[in-house]
This record gives C-alpha cells, sequence and structure tokens, in this order.
C-alpha cells in the first residue's frame, strides 16, 4: 500500500518524482523518498511524514539527475522514521518497494551471517541487499534482478536504479500492479496511472510475475520465467482526471458534494433512461440459472455488498453467501451446484479481495466485479467487470465510490429479478423511476441537512463512543456509519442490528452514549422504534436518521432528527448514505483530524 515511481529521460528528475508521488499519496504518508544518479552517483533524500517534509528537504538540498524513483510509505515492517523510509540503498543498489516480503527474516540472516550489514528494519532492505550481493558476484542488472526474484517471497511492486546504469529502472511485480508509461524519450513507472498521468496517458500494466527493464527509449518485458514477453500497451483516462479539491476544504467534502453526479453518470451505464427500465445488456453475468451468488469485499466496499445481498435475496430471490474478503479466502468454503461470484473494490487493488477472487476462479465460478478502477488488477481477472464510474477518490474514507457501488449493485439485483421472473415490470419501472431522480434528490437534501448535521457534530464531538442501530438494509448503513466516524474522527463507533441490542450492548447505554438510529420508514420501522425506546428508558442521547413518514410517525423526543424524503426503497440506502458520511465529516473537521489522510491508514491496502 505504498506509492512507487520511476522516471528515465532527458528531464531534470527530482520534481517530476514528487509530482508523482503526491497523486500517489492516497496509498500511505508515513514517510517519502526519492533516489536519483547523478555524475555516476546515487543520492537521495527521504523524510518522515507528508511529501511536504520530502518537499523541504529537496528545497533546502537539491537532488539533480535524470533518472530517479520515489516512494511514499504506508508502513508495514519497521516504524515511520527516516531510517526506515525508502529508498533503500545497498552498494550502489537502490530499491522502492510496494508489498511485503514474506521471507525477508530467513533473507536477513542469511546475508548476515555473510557479512552484510543492515541499515533498517524494513522488509524491502533485503531486496537490495540481495541485488548487491548478486553484483558483486559478478552478474549483470538483468541477471542479478532474476536472481534476487527467484530468492523472495510474497507480494511486491518493485523499482531499482544501479549506480552504474544511469539510463536504466527496472521494475517488478508480482501481487501490487506496476504500470509502465511510454513518452517521447522518457520512460516512466508507476504504481497506477494516475501518478503518471501529466507526463503520459500511453502506459503498459506488467502483469503478475513480470519483470521490466526500462530505458529512456526502450521497454523490455521478462515473465516469471526470464522469457521476452509481450504486453500491450493501452491509452488511459488517468490524464482526464483532475486530482484537486476545487472550492472545497477536504477531498471528502468535495467526494460526498460530487455523488448526485458520479451517480447520474454511474447509472446511465446500467439504465434505459427512455425505456426506464434496466439495460440488460450490462449484465454480462447470467443470474437466470444460479442456485447462489458469493459476494465478498473489504471495509466500506463489504457493506455495499451487504446492501447488495439484501436487494439480491429480495428482488431476484438469489441467495447470497457474503463475508469480508479477508475471512472468506482461507474459509475454504465449499463451492457446490451453479454459483457466480461478484466481488466489490474501489481501487481494484485490495490483496484480500483480489486473493478471494482468485479463490473463486480457481474453483471455476464465473467472476463479476464492480470495480472503480477500470485498469485495477482485480478488474483485469474479472470475467465481468461493471464500472462504478465515481472518478478518482482521493479521500481515505469511502464516500462517492460507496453510493456509486449501491447504484451499481441496485441495478444487478434488477437485472436478476427480470432474468429469474422475479420482478414484476411495474416495480422494476417504479424502482428505475426512482433512481433516475436520485441524483436530484442528493442535491437537495445536502443543502437541507448539512448546515443541521454541522451543528449536531459539533455536540457529537464531545463524546468518547457513539453506536448506530439499524435493521435490514439500515443495519449495513450503521456498519458503514461507525466504520465512517471512527476511521475520520478516532472517535471510537460500533454499530449493532438493533433487535441485538438487548442482547448485550444496552449495558453500555447511559447518558454518555450517543445512539444514532437509522430507521426509514420501511417494514422494520416499529420493530426499530421499539428498540429506540429501549435506549431512551436507559438515558440514552438519540439521533434518528428517518425519512418524513418516519419522523411523522416517531414516539421520541430526540437529541436530533435528521428528516430526508420518503423515496423507494432501492434508493433509501443510496440516500441515507449522506447523513451518514457527513456525520462522520463534519465531526472530524470539528475535531481538528486529518480528514483525508487519517492516521494509520492508507487509500490502497494491497498487503494482507
Ligand atoms: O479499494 P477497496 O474498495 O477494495 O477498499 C476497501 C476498503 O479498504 C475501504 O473501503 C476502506 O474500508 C475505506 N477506508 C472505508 O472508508
Amino acid at each position: 500500500m505504498c506509492g512507487i515511481v520511476g522516471m528515465v529521460g532527458q528531464n531534470q528528475v527530482a520534481a517530476l518524482l514528487v509530482d508523482a508521488l503526491k497523486r500517489l499519496e492516497y496509498r500511505g504518508y508515513d514517510s517519502a523518498g526519492i533516489a536519483t544518479i547523478s555524475d555516476g552517483q546515487l543520492g537521495r533524500r527521504r523524510a518522515e511524514g507528508k511529501l511536504v517534509n520530502l518537499e523541504t528537504r529537496l528545497k533546502a538540498e537539491p537532488l539533480a539527475g535524470t533518472v530517479g524513483i520515489g516512494h511514499t510509505r504506508w508502513a508495514t515492517h519497521g516504524a515511520p522514521t527516516e531510517r526506515n523510509a525508502h529508498p533503500h540503498f545497498c552498494n550502489g543498489v537502490a530499491v522502492v518497494h510496494n508489498g511485503i516480503i514474506e521471507n525477508f527474516a530467513p533473507l536477513r540472516a542469511e546475508l548476515i551471517a555473510k557479512g552484510a550489514e543492515f541499515h533498517s528494519q524494513t522488509d524491502t532492505e533485503v531486496v537490495a541487499q540481495l541485488l548487491a550481493a548478486y553484483r558483486a558476484e559478478g552478474l549483470a542488472p538483468r541477471e542479478a534482478m532474476q536472481a534476487m526474484l527467484s530468492r523472495v517471497e510474497g507480494a511486491y511492486a518493485l523499482a531499482v536504479l544501479f549506480e552504474d546504469q544511469p539510463e536504466m529502472i527496472l521494475g517488478a511485480r508480482s501481487g501490487p500492479p506496476l504500470a509502465v508509461g511510454h513518452g517521447k524519450g522518457e520512460m516512466f513507472l508507476g504504481s497506477d496511472a494516475i501518478a503518471l498521468a501529466p507526463f503520459t496517458d500511453k502506459i503498459t500494466y506488467l502483469d503478475d510475475g513480470d519483470w521490466a527493464v526500462i530505458t529512456p527509449h526502450s521497454l523490455e518485458i521478462y515473465d516469471q520465467s526470464g522469457a521476452p514477453a509481450e504486453r500491450q500497451s493501452q491509452i488511459t483516462q488517468g490524464a482526464t482526471y483532475v486530482v484537486d479539491k476545487g472550492n472545497h476544504r477536504h477531498f471528502m467534502e468535495k467526494e460526498i458534494h460530487e455523488q448526485s453526479e458520479v451517480i447520474s453518470h454511474t447509472l446511465s451505464n446500467y439504465i434505459d433512461f427512455a425505456e426506464g427500465r434496466v439495460r440488460l445488456d450490462s449484465a454480462q453475468l447470467d443470474f437466470t440459472n444460479l442456485d447462489r451468488l458469493a459476494m465478498s469485499a473489504c471495509g466500506t466496499a463489504y457493506y455495499a455488498g451487504l446492501i447488495g445481498k439484501c436487494w439480491f435475496e429480495r428482488f431476484a430471490r438469489l441467495p447470497v453467501e457474503i463475508d469480508v474478503a479477508s475471512e472468506f479466502r482461507y474459509r475454504e468454503m465449499p463451492l457446490p451446484g451453479r454459483m457466480a461470484a461478484l466481488f466489490i473494490s474501489q481501487s481494484g487493488e485490495t490483496a484480500d479481495t483480489l486473493a478471494s477472487l482468485r479463490y473463486c476462479r480457481d474453483n471455476k465460478l464465473a467472476i463479476g466485479a464492480v470495480v472503480n478502477v477500470r485498469e485495477s488488477t482485480i478488474a483485469r481477472e474479472a470475467d465481468a467487470v461493471f464500472p462504478t464510474l465515481a472518478g478518482p477518490e482521493i479521500g481515505v474514507a469511502s464516500t462517492k465510490a460507496f453510493t456509486c457501488q449501491l447504484s451499481v449493485l441496485a441495478a444487478l439485483a434488477m437485472v436478476a429479478g427480470r432474468q429469474r421472473g422475479e420482478l414484476p415490470e411495474a416495480e422494476e419501472r417504479a424502482m428505475v423511476q426512482a433512481l433516475i431522480e436520485a441524483p436530484r434528490l442528493f442535491n437537495e437534501v445536502i443543502r437541507k441537512i448539512e448546515p443541521q448535521i454541522e451543528a449536531l457534530s459539533r455536540d457529537l464531538a464531545r463524546f468518547k463512543d457513539v453506536l448506530y442501530l439499524g435493521r435490514g438494509t439500515s443495519f449495513a448503513m450503521a456498519l458503514e456509519g461507525a466504520l465512517k466516524l471512527k476511521e475520520i474522527s478516532y472517535i471510537h463507533a460500533e454499530a449493532y442490528a438493533a433487535g441485538e441490542l438487548k442482547h448485550g450492548p444496552i449495558a453500555l447505554i447511559d447518558e454518555n452514549m450517543p445512539v444514532i438510529v437509522i430507521a426509514p420508514h420501511d417494514r422494520h420501522f416499529e420493530k426499530t422504534m421499539s428498540n429506540m425506546q429501549e435506549v431512551a428508558a436507559r438515558g440514552g442521547q438519540i439521533v434518528l436518521i428517518t425519512d418524513e413518514a418516519g419522523a411523522a410517525a416517531a414516539p421520541l423526543e430526540t437529541m436530533a432528527t435528521i428528516v430526508l424524503p420518503v423515496v423507494n426503497e432501492i434508493v433509501t440506502p443510496i440516500l441515507h448514505a449522506l447523513p451518514v458520511q457527513l456525520i462522520a465529516y463534519h465531526t472530524a473537521v470539528f475535531m481538528g483530524t486529518d480528514v483525508d489522510q487519517p492516521r494509520n491508514l492508507a487509500k490502497s491496502v494491497t498487503v494482507e
């Protein structure tokens, strides 16, 4: 979950490397560093913390060179100190790495036994040490690279400089992605195409197990066995994306406000607006004769999946087996009968989700993927890709990707319902009409509720713990609300199915425990209201998120009641995401945390 870049050409690269790293900072921001070769000598600058610290260092101590590599780190092995920051050097070799070298401990012990001296606590340094050792034995750069790759196990994207090869960068990937960018008289390496967008839109993705040699005018790719390999280049959309905050204070705020537009854009892929029905041609997976659907994802994408499960089961009568990907991949789940699998991921690179996908593929299931990054590994390995058209999501807290995932899952559940003859046409038309109107409602609702939520958040910021409750799809939304609040405000938050309250968590309720109840006026409403009464009877402070019908029927005084319009049940979770996101955002802003880059987190989780 680090970001890596490399550049070789005619221009001075230090500032360009930093520019590319800025576009990768979403992958980690514990430390950053770059290395270049100038006058036949490797040089590097590294700094703890965010890129801005590296920029300051470079202003004071500039670095020359027309070839270089760079890194922004999310720490796995070793504290986020300058000493552990990449690039790691060893006798004329410089390495940056994204991933984990799983067998680093025995390799390190072996190298130390042979006299190597290590300067960091990282797993990455064994790569530099191994390469240097092979070069010292007389191996040429390519041979040393292949020898090193045959020794390391785990997940890696690597970029390597050799001091005696000032016009060459070597790259390798096993697991995390690595893109090669083609320029005119210059070549680039990057963890994704967005990092390279200011320089080129012509990209070649390395396949898993590939390694590559780039010079200003050439690209050689070798597969795992060391045989030369051909990989197609493609023109990406990365360059068209503008990665800035516009008039907003944070990317998260911008992304919350963009939802009306991106949901509309996403829906246009799945809905025939003229016909008022879902587009069957958007279903590259045939749900007709399935006995079961397996679903998996992580974090917010998993909560989108939980809501999707409710929809597939209700509108298509298709049973869904769902689990978080870190459990799914190791469950050795039997996959009997007619099954397909669906994976959900914003980045398309989440290691556990990818491993779960591969488990299902090895078991011969048809694979669908709901992904935001079209060129991602998950998208490339799926049989059918269902894109969310949310554009780049930069804030670590997922917002617009979530509501776009819900939009796609809603459309797919309707397609499945239609294919299986379980969804009457009139019901489908009503749901499609409601989805078409959802983006407009988003804008209206945001204008109406944001000032109220901003005021409420000041109150919430006083508390140490917050409980979220809901039933049905609103239980999944409660889980999402608790995740959002804790990840960016650092307030401890938990979510429970409202009916579970009396089985234990009710013991926590007192006047110091605000309870956010998500209860639209649906078939669960009365039951959730009873649970809310139980909370009120014990002094809990209630924030009720409901719709106009629910507000009219709610029996109690609350700390705040956030009222949304009454909508078709397929739109309810999409709309209810808004207050949940805004509560987390404004509470975090009020508490002064780093909203877009909360501590200890990274946007793309490419390690287990
Ligand atoms: O890129 P993915 O959708 O696969 O990422 C999954 C989770 O890591 C992600 O949703 C994470 O939970 C977010 N920080 C939540 O806001």
